[in-house]
């Protein structure tokens, strides 16, 4: 088996469509430009990605709740949050060929890369945020926006969590959810886009706690992509210096991962301190200081902040676990990704449809049970194992014409194609095993 691992964004690009994990948003009437739909494929791989990223907040002991805000939101928060003023990217544009572009993206003082003339704009700011109409009405009150990110959903209901819950200082509140900005030019497919999800914690503390909070949170995070099985020379951890700093943070680290395209962000993990309480405090006029009842005294709650775009991880899950080798003369390509995080953890493949009863009786018991399993009867057994590989399914159980004998099947290992005989009733076991 010959190694030749070289993975390039179109061909992740070609898999993700050709197996169903991600197609460009109305393909049949030309795509629109950043947004993506998810397919059946893809939508285990995230399932299994979200709840990865749950199960690993909830290890960790804390007192974490969970909640879900509305995407669509009334501009008070965001003037509030500071992103009605400062949420925005340098635009200019070459006044030849009309194409747009980040400023901070491209050298102005070369010609424009796409028709090679020196002709551009001003730069400007572009506010980032989608704005909207709430009603029928078209007034100043009726303004919205989709929410850039979850996150002030969080802050908005801190209290409302508080004292709907009964939670101490130090606790977090977590969010799955949408996330809308308009980027001037989103690129690299699922890396920069315009509508996508993050999942995003936020750690509530006593101010003096923030910087220590601030690091366990930095390793727990980094940890949390060892433990999903991406390979730890590709991951770090890098301080922001002070003038990358965003307005509302004293500290920002980022879990950046070696892509193709060089070392980008994959996570941000910020001390917020209490500029978001605080603004929503002045803005809103409500008190959100926390009272405690052993100094007797009010304080607003310090903010540490675990923020990851759940299609950016998903992006990377396909960049780390994309793999090729030669297999008899012809390419094999596969994912080899974590067990639990494979959209099927196992195929179950009777030589003949013959013969069949028995393994699909087992697939449909398992299926009963939760696991997810995929039955596949046709097509030459080496073809059938290279769809299993290409989609990333760890195991391929097959059942030939011994089985019916010695009722056992053949076992294949996705990443070593090493085959082994076990037992029909071992079947269960040995895929709770491999899930770990
Ligand atoms: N609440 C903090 C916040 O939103 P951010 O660094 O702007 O911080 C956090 O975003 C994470 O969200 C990023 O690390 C990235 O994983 C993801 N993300 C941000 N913009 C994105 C985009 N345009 N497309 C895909 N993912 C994005």
């Amino acid at each position: 088996m010959a190694e030749q691992t070289s993975v390039t964004l179109e061909k992740l690009v070609a898999l993700c469509k050709r197996r169903g994990f991600v197609y460009q948003t109305a393909d049949i009437y030309g795509g629109l430009n950043g947004v993506y739909d998810t397919g059946p494929l893809g939508t285990l791989l995230k399932r299994n990605l979200r709840n990865a990223w749950i199960k690993s907040l909830e290890a960790t002991g804390y007192d974490i709740l969970f909640m879900e805000g509305s995407v669509i939101t009334p501009e008070a928060i965001w003037e509030a949050s500071g992103h009605l003023e400062g949420f925005q990217d340098p635009m200019v544009d070459c006044t030849f060929c009309k194409h747009r572009y980040r400023a901070d993206d491209i050298d102005l003082s070369k010609p424009c890369p796409h028709c090679g003339n020196t002709a551009w704009t001003e730069v400007r700011q572009f506010n980032l945020m989608f704005k909207t109409q709430v009603g029928a009405a078209a007034d100043a009150t009726s303004v919205a926006y989709l929410r850039p990110e979850t996150a002030q959903s969080i802050f908005v209901n801190f209290k409302n969590v508080m004292n709907s819950n009964r939670v101490k200082i130090p606790f977090g509140i977590a969010q799955i959810g949408k996330a809308f900005r308009n980027e001037i030019t989103p690129k690299q497919f699922l890396f920069r886009m315009r509508e996508f999800e993050q999942m995003e914690m936020e750690w509530f503390c006593r101010p003096e706690t923030a910087e220590e909070f601030f690091r366990i949170w930095c390793a727990i995070r980094k940890a949390f992509y060892a433990d999903i099985g991406i390979a730890p020379e590709r991951i770090r951890l890098r301080a922001h210096e002070k003038d990358e700093l965003s307005h509302y943070s004293s500290e920002t680290s980022d879990v950046e991962y070696q892509f193709p395209f060089g070392w980008k962000e994959l996570e941000g993990i910020a001390n917020r301190g209490n500029f978001d309480l605080s603004r929503h405090m002045e803005f809103s006029g409500k008190d959100l200081a926390v009272y405690d009842d052993d100094t007797k005294s009010a304080f607003v709650p310090h903010v540490v902040e675990t923020s990851v775009g759940t299609d950016r991880l998903f992006l990377t899950i396909l960049f780390d676990s994309y793999h090729e080798d030669t297999v008899e003369g012809e390419t094999r390509t596969s994912l080899r990704l974590h067990p639990r995080l494979a959209p099927y953890i196992a195929a179950f493949m009777p030589l003949s449809k013959k013969i069949a009863a028995p393994l699909e009786k087992i697939y449909g018991e398992l299926r009963q049970k939760g696991y997810m399993v995929q039955y596949d009867d046709s097509g030459s057994i080496g073809k059938r194992y290279r769809r299993q590989d290409e989609i990333g399914t760890p195991l391929c159980f097959t059942y030939d014409f011994e089985s019916e004998q010695d009722s056992s099947v053949t076992v294949r290992n996705r990443d070593t194609m090493a085959q082994e005989r076990i037992s029909i009733d071992q079947i269960e076991a040995y895929i709770k095993k491999t899930l770990g």
